[in-house]
């Protein structure tokens, strides 16, 4: 029975339990809202609008970060093609160290985008090997651009101040970007909290967790339509076609593009996921040729660590629900039976599937589909496949963070504590080295680094740290700071010999 507080409070409860569902309700994807910054063209003096998209503000156009020092110089390219973004017709060259520091003022998951066109100019970019690092965490390294390359992160950032950090590698003069993105994206509608593991030994588990975590993004496939781009996706992403990765390409036909509505359910993707088109586009097995299982070949890393897989799947194909089931294979790893009735529960609802994929040593992430041989009652057993994007899962440990140091020394790495012990070593090894020639200043940050870094009951200290405090950075008395106004005039767009060498003499 209730007693009279009982009742006085029940109301509230009912109350209680209205604002909390209303809550959940206003937490949902309608709440989020792309966001104006930051985008930003490097080495422009004019703020830039590419077709519909985003406006980048131009690092030399006042804009609403900081960019450290280092030396750097901004240069224009001549070319005058029109088909060429005019985002790609800038850059920052980077000679020395340098950051973008920018002013994040919400934790959550980031998009990290970076353009890179190698345009004829006083440098030449193709010989621009370099690293890029990410408060924390390393994003690039020894990277080099031959033509043109956008590589794309997801990350976890907190509130505060967030370095983008560019670097030239040993023996390589500069480093170099043309455009920046740096937005927070609805983290629930592009990553899943876990999801299954699958090796290539077959042992199974729950990879958890996977919000935390960095990924570059390493294919983002349209399956069996065009190349969207990114005017036509809400987070500007550009899905490729599958056609040079279908291994053979007569065992799956593209699918009739459907232009009715897409019926978005609880559980499924939303518009976030991925353009409403690659839902709209598909594959199917051409069984008419007898065509029973179709494989994708996707190339990755071979050193890379694992991989997180997404695969997008709506049923375009089927004329009622469950006339069929099919299966979805990861190497011969993953069976997985899909059936748009019990995975989704209608046609043309668009949902995916999250698989954490260990890749050690194949160099390819295989995927196919597959009639199932109980589907022999059904009169039109097919199979489909949508989209894909592959994620490379990035090492985050505290180890990895020391990697790149070493590894521009020639050292080896190796694995576990012994591998900190020889990070030690080989620091001091090249710090010795290095004292011949350097400063008083230097010294003083050296053993400093080394210290902190030898006490285990302190915070770790991150690359990015480390490496400024390696240059004196963070010395506000060691003057080398060039700010953006000081490279205005007579470096933009400039052929003026004498100021460049100035500039770059090293
Ligand atoms: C570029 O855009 C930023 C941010 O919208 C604005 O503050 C700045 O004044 C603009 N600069 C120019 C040169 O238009
Ligand atoms: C730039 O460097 C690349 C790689 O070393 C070389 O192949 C190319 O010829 C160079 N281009 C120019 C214009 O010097
Ligand atoms: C994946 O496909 C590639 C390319 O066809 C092939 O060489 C490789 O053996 C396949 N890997 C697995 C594990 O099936
Ligand atoms: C098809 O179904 C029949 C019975 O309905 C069964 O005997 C046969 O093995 C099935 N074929 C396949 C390929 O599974
Ligand atoms: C960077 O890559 C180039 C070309 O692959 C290679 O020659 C060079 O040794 C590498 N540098 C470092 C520091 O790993």
């Amino acid at each position: 029975m209730l007693s009279s507080s009982h009742l006085v409070f029940f109301p509230f409860f009912i109350l209680i339990i209205h604002f909390s569902s209303l809550l959940i309700l206003s937490l949902s994807e309608s709440d989020y809202t792309r966001p104006d910054k930051y985008f930003i063209a490097c080495g422009s003096k004019s703020n830039v609008t590419t077709n519909e998209r985003q406006s980048f503000v131009g690092d030399r156009a006042h804009p609403p970060f900081f960019l450290s020092p280092g030396r750097s110089k901004a240069i224009i390219t001549d070319e005058t093609s029109n088909d060429m973004s005019s985002l790609y017709k800038t850059a920052r060259v980077i000679e020395t160290p340098s950051s973008y520091e920018l002013e994040v003022d919400q934790d959550g998951t980031y998009m990290v985008r970076l353009h890179f066109h190698s345009f004829p100019s006083e440098f030449n970019l193709s010989e621009a090997f370099f690293d890029v690092l990410a408060s924390g965490y390393s994003l690039l390294s020894n990277f080099s651009v031959r033509t043109q390359s956008v590589e794309e992160f997801l990350l976890p950032i907190k509130k505060g101040k967030f370095k983008l950090y560019f670097q030239p590698s040993q023996n390589s003069l500069l480093a170099f970007v043309n455009a920046i993105e740096v937005f927070l994206v609805p983290e629930e509608d592009l990553l899943p909290k876990s999801a299954q593991l699958i090796t290539l030994d077959g042992t199974k588990g729950i990879q958890s967790d996977l919000i935390s975590l960095v990924y570059r993004t390493i294919h983002r496939i349209n399956v069996g339509g065009k190349t969207v781009t990114p005017e036509s996706d809400f987070l500007w992403r550009t899905w490729l076609q599958d056609d040079g990765f279908l291994i053979k390409p007569e065992a799956a036909k593209k699918s009739q593009y459907y232009d009715g509505t897409l019926k978005f359910l609880p559980g499924g993707s939303t518009k976030y996921s991925a353009p409403e088109y690659v839902y709209r586009t598909g594959r199917e097995l051409n069984v008419q040729a007898d065509f029973s299982k179709a494989t994708w070949a996707f190339p990755v890393s071979k050193s890379a660590n694992k991989h997180l897989v997404r695969v997008h799947l709506c049923d375009i194909i089927g004329k009622a629900l469950s006339v069929f089931d099919f299966t979805l294979f990861i190497y011969n790893k993953l069976e997985r039976t899909i059936d748009a009735y019990d995975d989704i529960g209608n046609l043309q609802s668009p949902f995916h599937l999250d698989y954490v994929v260990d890749t050690n040593g194949s160099g390819f992430i295989n995927i196919s589909i597959g009639l199932v041989a109980s589907n022999n009652w059904s009169s039109v057993p097919n199979a489909y496949l949508n989209g894909v994007e592959i994620f490379e899962i990035e090492r985050t440990s505290s180890i990895a963070v020391f990697e790149s140091p070493l590894k521009q020394n020639g050292s080896v790495i190796g694995f576990g504590s012994f591998v900190a012990f020889l990070v030690i070593i080989g620091m001091l090894i090249s710090v010795l080295m290095v004292l011949k020639s350097k400063t008083a200043k230097f010294k003083r940050y050296a053993f400093q680094f080394l210290y902190e870094g030898m006490s285990s009951d302190r915070p770790k200290i991150d690359k990015v740290e480390w490496a400024l405090r390696r240059e004196g950075f963070e010395d506000t008395t060691t003057s080398t700071k060039t700010s953006l106004d000081d490279d205005d005039g007579s470096k933009y767009g400039d052929n003026d010999s004498n100021t460049s060498s100035t500039q770059f003499s090293t």
